[in-house]
């Protein structure tokens, strides 16, 4: 199956820019969000960012203005997926409105159309039984910021057909981005797996006193050679989302060793969410 129409489902922080690296890559794309809001920001900041990349001499502004009309916005799930090859969800990470978002896909998009979820937490067999069609679904794992990252994971579920993992492998090169495939479910998949190993060890540092969260975070990208340290990299992600993710992991395994770190407790509960909220273990101005 070859895919060009993609609807995203949540015009969040990675939604939006899932939909406009597919408009870049030529595949015709539709955002959708509950709410007129949200979409409106969205909007907002593909325009900013199209306008940038012109500026920067990345697009030229022919480019820029194809891709601008190859992606829409909508409040409407049913305008959204139903022309849709393919649909990823990029909604909340709460499962149980996964599964009613999964269940509405499954009676809107068409018959042939595979459900992905961009879920960093559940494995898509979680959503798969909520739908009549779990042989088309998936999950499709970006990474934060999504217009840049170079991988996604693609996730099996024990019921995933070969044909659906061909089609959205197809559809992560066609986005000139490297498949990653997971031929399993596992709490973390992989690239968060390894991140939380190296988050894990950065906390303790920090928690026991050996070094602050700059001395961190430069040993990680000066010594080591990462784009960014731990912590900043918290903050790009969210602290809610980072905390989310071993909480998740906790509950689906019962290992105490998947427990969010108390500093990453303490910051949750504290709402500083990093970037998203102006501050997290930095501050930001903007
Ligand atoms: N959105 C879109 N583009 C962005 C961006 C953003 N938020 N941030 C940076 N960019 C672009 C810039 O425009 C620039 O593009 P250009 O070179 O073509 O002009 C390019 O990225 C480099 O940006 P900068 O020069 O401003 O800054 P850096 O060189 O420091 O790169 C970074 C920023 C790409 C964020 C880099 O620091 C990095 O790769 N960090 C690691 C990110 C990472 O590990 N992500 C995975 C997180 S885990 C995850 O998402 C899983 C989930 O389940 C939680």
């Amino acid at each position: 199956m070859t895919v060009t129409h993609i609807a995203v489902i949540g015009s969040g922080t990675m939604g939006r820019q899932i939909g406009m690296a597919c408009a870049v890559a030529g595949i015709t794309a539709t955002v959708q969000d509950i709410s007129a809001d949200a979409v409106d920001a969205a909007r907002d900041d593909m325009d900013t960012w199209l306008d940038g990349r012109v500026t920067k001499g990345r697009l030229t502004a022919e480019d820029a203005a194809s891709a601008r009309s190859r992606i829409t916005f909508t409040t409407s799930l049913e305008d959204a997926v139903g022309h849709a090859d393919l649909v990823i969800e990029a909604a909340t990470e709460k499962l149980d409105i996964k599964r009613s978002i999964f269940t509405r896909l499954d009676a809107l998009a068409p018959d042939h159309a595979i459900l992905a979820t961009n879920s960093s937490t559940y494995g898509s067999s979680a959503v798969a039984d909520a739908t009549g069609r779990p042989d088309k679904v998936c999950n499709m794992h970006f990474f934060n910021p999504a217009l840049v990252m170079k991988a996604v994971e693609i996730v099996r579920n024990p019921q995933t057909s070969d044909d659906t993992v061909a089609a959205v492998t197809a559809v992560v090169e066609a986005l000139g981005k490297k498949p990653v495939l997971l031929a399993k479910e596992t709490p973390g998949f992989v690239a968060n797996r390894l991140l939380n190993a190296v988050r894990t060890e950065a906390l303790k540092l920090y928690g026991s006193g050996v070094a602050s969260v700059e001395d961190i975070d430069t040993a990680a990208t000066a010594a080591l050679g990462y784009p960014m340290g731990p912590f900043a990299l918290m903050d790009l992600v969210g602290i809610d989302v980072t905390y989310d993710i071993r909480q998740a992991s906790y509950e689906m395994t019962g290992d105490p060793a998947e427990l969010p770190h108390p500093l990453l407790v303490e910051k949750y509960s504290s709402g500083d969410y990093g970037r998203k909220t102006g501050k997290g273990w930095y501050s930001y101005d903007d």
